[in-house]
């Protein structure tokens, strides 16, 4: 009823009423900030440009096209509406055969056809965030840890933690070897575990990494099933980044090493994917997730507990049709690839002309870039203090390293698609603008009110965007509500 008293803590649940979402990090904070004060180019041009958000609308006018040009692949057009009844009553925990096998063709393709994948495997889930928490569910228990490469997606902490009781330990990775996951690394995390009385279940890795943009060698992921296997403990690999890929070197997915790696004798029980259309046809809205088991029982068992997310028909149904059309498909995953490479490249390059520099990537909807230059000492209080400048003076929402659990302050994670052209010039113009004011600051004979003088060129900036903007063909994205925020 929306009463407040002294009794709530006792009228709700310990997870109603505890912190366990995780909501209170800066990684939402900036979710809020944006809420407050959305960018608009001619609405609201000093407003917070979101950068904070994962999303890949780069090639929407493709899909488009393809909805005009297969009006029978929805229900709720004159050509599809004879498939209404069988769809609109279908609620079988197994999905339509067709979703699953499109799906099950959709991942092949998205690893080069390397490997195939078996469709009565896959599960589906709301999400890959379902998916995350549903093999969690299946996994370990109460109390029970995975342990987890830093730096690691903050939706982790709600998705595999909250509702499940298991805990998430780091593997600390760091920025002399560009965070590579290293054997050291595993084995000193493992023991700080044992240390701690704390029974590990699995290793969750993210290959394509987000917040980083990289990828895992082969031999890196070599390293990773031999280190599972000698401890018999669960590899859960989010492959959620599979074709969102612009550059070389490809992705390698762990269902190729445990193919083309025999001689391992990797224990396939082991092995878990977790999947979703959320980032590689950007349908985050869609809910598509899957989990792709190697291990029978957990498939069943996610299989029974899949009627708590399950992917609606309408929408299995739609996605059948649009996956299994190969050369669509094919074009599309292309198209897609060039697409965020030139706004990486649009992105990244005038940064480094003003001597910002990202984590070599190739992949992702984000870059991880290295401010650790602008602290005023290297500390996470420092990272916060430089973070809250950037969001509500320069007022871009970008993502501090610390949400990320990153091991080293002063990196931030900057969404890079999720905007459209104009709205990213005037991004770039505030990064370049708040650079330039910090060096004059550092220089006391240009030093100027840093303030009124960022205050005075952004306005220049923006009026020149704004002018700029009204020409341009392009729309701002519409802004998205922060129950959306998980990416
Ligand atoms: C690595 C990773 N896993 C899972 C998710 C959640 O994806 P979904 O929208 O499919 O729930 C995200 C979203 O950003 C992500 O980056």
């Amino acid at each position: 009823m929306g009463f407040m008293n002294s009794n709530e803590q006792q009228l709700l649940s310990k997870i109603a009423t505890g912190n366990g979402h995780g909501e209170s990090s800066s990684y939402f904070d900036g979710w809020k900030a944006f809420e407050k004060d959305p960018f608009h180019p001619t609405k609201n041009p000093q407003g917070v440009i979101q950068m904070g958000l994962a999303e890949n609308p780069l090639c929407y006018d493709l899909i488009e096209e393809w909805i005009l040009n297969n009006p029978q692949a929805s229900i709720c057009t004159p050509e599809g509406v004879n498939d209404f009844r069988d769809i609109a009553i279908f609620q079988d925990y197994h999905g339509l055969p067709e979703f699953r096998n499109a799906v099950a063709k959709f991942m092949a393709k998205t690893r080069g056809n390397r490997v195939s994948f078996d469709p009565d495997k896959i599960v589906m889930s709301g999400g890959a965030t379902g998916a995350h928490e549903m093999i969690a569910f299946c996994l370990a228990d109460p109390g029970e840890a995975f342990l987890v490469p830093t730096p690691y997606y903050p939706g982790f902490d709600r998705d595999l933690r909250w509702r499940t009781g298991v805990q998430l330990l780091p593997v600390v990775c760091e920025s002399s070897n560009n965070f590579k996951v290293t054997r050291e690394a595993l084995e000193a995390a493992y023991e700080r575990a044992e240390e701690a009385n704390i029974r590990v279940k699995g290793l969750l890795i993210t290959n394509p990494s987000n917040p980083l943009g990289t990828i895992l060698d082969r031999q890196t992921l070599i390293e990773l099933v031999s280190f599972i296997n000698e401890k018999s403990i669960h590899l859960i690999c989010d492959e959620i980044y599979a074709a969102t890929v612009f550059n070389q070197p490809g992705f390698v997915s762990i269902s190729e090493i445990i193919e083309e790696e025999k001689e391992m004798a990797c224990n396939l029980d082991l092995i878990h994917i977790v999947y979703s259309l959320s980032k590689d046809m950007g349908f985050p809205g869609f809910r598509v997730g899957i989990v792709y088991s190697y291990n029978d029982a957990a498939v069943q068992c996610c299989r029974k507990m899949s009627s708590f997310g399950l992917v609606s028909s309408q929408t299995q149904h739609l996605i059948a049709s649009m996956l299994s059309d190969d050369a669509f498909v094919d074009s599309f995953i292309a198209e897609s690839a060039t697409r965020l490479e030139r706004r990486y490249k649009t992105f990244t390059c005038p940064l480094a002309q003003v001597g910002i520099d990202c984590l070599k990537s190739n992949a992702g909807l984000f870059v991880w870039m290295d401010l650790r230059r602008l602290l005023k000492n290297q500390t996470f209080e420092a990272e916060m203090e430089l973070w809250r400048v950037i969001i509500y003076q320069v007022k871009l929402n970008v993502s501090p390293g610390s949400s990320f659990h990153c091991s080293e302050p002063g990196w931030f994670r900057v969404c890079f698609a999720n905007m459209d052209d104009s709205t990213m010039g005037v991004a770039l113009n505030r990064i370049k603008t708040f650079v330039h004011q910090k060096k004059d600051a550092r220089n006391p004979i240009k030093r100027k009110c840093w303030n009124s003088n960022l205050r005075l060129s952004l306005k220049r900036v923006d009026d020149i965007m704004m002018a700029q903007s009204m020409l341009s063909p392009h729309s701002p994205m519409p802004q998205s509500p922060l129950v959306r925020a998980r990416t």
